[in-house]
């Protein structure tokens, strides 16, 4: 109680002293008041409110202390931050308390979690742990409810947990003694003891083949009469059009049978193609809708160099999307609450042929929609603030997003096949930018920053196309801050 009373003071402590503004910090996505965020954890409608709790560091923009930070919204607009939810006191979470899920039961919200320990030898050990709570925001710890089991080494992470059957499953991210990624399966009658059901996906049981080295953020649920597991796999090598990212994260469509616990499903498909997105976790509202939170960012050899870091924080979730399954694909939708975000609307029908236009943009908060309505030639190109590129070559079928990198100030590009191009859906923040192609079937999530203070986006047309030009200037996200 006292090392979790005096990790509370530090971190209030320090968000007092952290400065909250800078140009770069995005206005319409959750960031950390100050430090470093990655996961999005415990995503739930309870009691009213949608709860987005997220890995935080709140002392430094690096991977060390992880703490579950906490916002809360009736809408998905106004924001209220709350204290930390978990902070690693205990000796079974003492180096983290790691990524997790939430659930309702009873009027009371349970979050499940991973206590990771570093031991002296060097090595690590995790527990899943329970921690339960009456009004979604003060939390009582009822530690471990399960242990590392044979066959898997510690990295074992990341429980997800849901309801069926009046039944309660779980899915953790694990790696086997023989170093595959795979998903473990639970079950439980109370919510606190569980019982290993066995391996549900990975090497040898879903897959003939070596698919990465070890499987974090699972995430499992039944949606348009499939069962999807979302993973984010550690350890793929980069093929064409392919796994560019360092890690990865997409799904399995399939068909789960419960008695046999078996899952057999298609290919692994990539749920988005820019460069930075990670780590995703899905939930359902009371309104049925299932709705995607990425964290917007990559821990890779770049995320040292974001320029946000001299400001003392670093990464942002993305904007919450509803998904849904169509033609053997998961399609992303910005929610609808967002439109609440919109003002100043513009739009235009156009046609242009070998020629560039340029479209002011009133603020750097930005919503466009490009509706094409015929496009017959070789390359529509898209050139947002100066330093960002989408660019769809009709001949070869390809996309590419280009951006300036942030530290050697190079293009790097991240590439994908599509058939056709006839939408293009962008949210553009101060330093990110959300694509959604083709209703949503195709997704590009990135960072990035510009170094112009003008807000343009330019289209050029090699042949000739016909479309409609819509956009709205966005407000921020309404957020009470704890600091205020
Ligand atoms: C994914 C991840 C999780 C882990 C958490 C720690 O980004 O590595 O597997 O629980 O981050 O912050």
């Amino acid at each position: 109680m006292e090392k979790d009373k005096q990790l509370r003071n530090k971190i209030i402590q320090r968000l007092k002293d952290c400065e909250l503004q800078d140009d770069n910090r995005v206005a319409f996505h959750l960031t950390p008041p100050v430090g470093l965020l990655n996961d999005p954890n415990g995503l739930v409608y309870y009691k009213g409110k949608y709860h987005v709790f997220y890995q935080w560091n709140p002392f430094e923009t690096k991977h060390t202390f992880k703490c579950w930070g906490h916002y809360s919204s009736k809408d998905l607009i106004h924001w209220e931050e709350h204290p930390p939810a978990l902070v690693p006191s205990e000796w079974y979470e003492k180096d983290g308390c790691y990524s997790g899920s939430a659930i309702e039961y009873n009027n009371m919200l349970y979050l499940f979690y991973t206590g990771n320990v570093k031991t002296e030898e060097g090595g690590r050990e995790t527990y899943q742990c329970l921690a339960v709570s009456e009004d979604g925001i003060h939390f009582d710890k009822k530690g471990p409810v399960i242990h590392l089991p044979e066959g898997y080494t510690p990295h074992f992470r990341d429980p997800k947990v849901w309801q069926q059957e009046n039944k309660w499953f779980m899915v953790i991210g694990a790696q086997t003694t023989s170093l595959d990624g795979t998903v473990v399966l639970f079950s439980s009658d109370d919510l606190e003891h569980w019982q290993m059901e066995g391996p549900l996906a990975g090497n040898g049981i879903s897959l003939p083949n070596e698919f990465g080295y070890m499987w974090e953020c699972p995430d499992f649920f039944y949606l348009n009469n499939m069962d999807i597991l979302l993973v984010s796999p550690q350890g793929l090598k980069t093929e064409p059009f392919k796994y560019e990212n360092l890690f990865q994260s997409g799904y399995f469509i399939g068909e789960w049978d419960l008695m046999e616990n078996t899952f057999v499903h298609g290919e692994f498909s990539e749920l988005d193609h820019g460069f930075d997105f990670y780590a995703p976790q899905t939930f359902e509202d009371r309104s049925g809708r299932r709705i995607l939170i990425a964290w917007m960012g990559m821990g890779d050899e770049q995320e040292q160099s974001h320029h946000s870091i001299k400001s003392g924080w670093v990464h942002a979730l993305t904007i919450p999307r509803e998904i849904y399954l169509k033609d053997g694909s998961l399609y992303q939708k910005p929610v609808e609450e967002l439109k609440q975000l919109r003002k100043n609307p513009k739009s235009e029908t156009i046609t242009i042929a070998n020629e560039q236009m340029e479209f002011p943009l009133d603020s750097e908060l930005n919503e466009v929609f490009i509706d094409i309505e015929q496009f017959d030639g070789k390359q529509f190109e898209i050139q947002l603030q100066n330093n960002c590129k989408l660019i769809f070559n009709n001949e070869k079928g390809i996309l590419t997003l280009e951006r300036k990198s942030f530290d050697q100030g190079n293009l790097e590009t991240r590439q994908c096949k599509i058939d056709k191009l006839q939408n293009i859906h962008m949210f553009l923040d101060r330093s990110s930018l959300e694509i959604f192609i083709n209703d949503g079937q195709t997704v590009f999530t990135s960072r990035f920053y510009k170094d112009t203070v003008e807000n343009q986006c330019v289209i050029t047309v090699e042949g000739k196309s016909k479309f409609t030009w819509e956009n709205w200037s966005l407000h921020s996200y309404q957020i009470n801050n704890l600091k205020s």
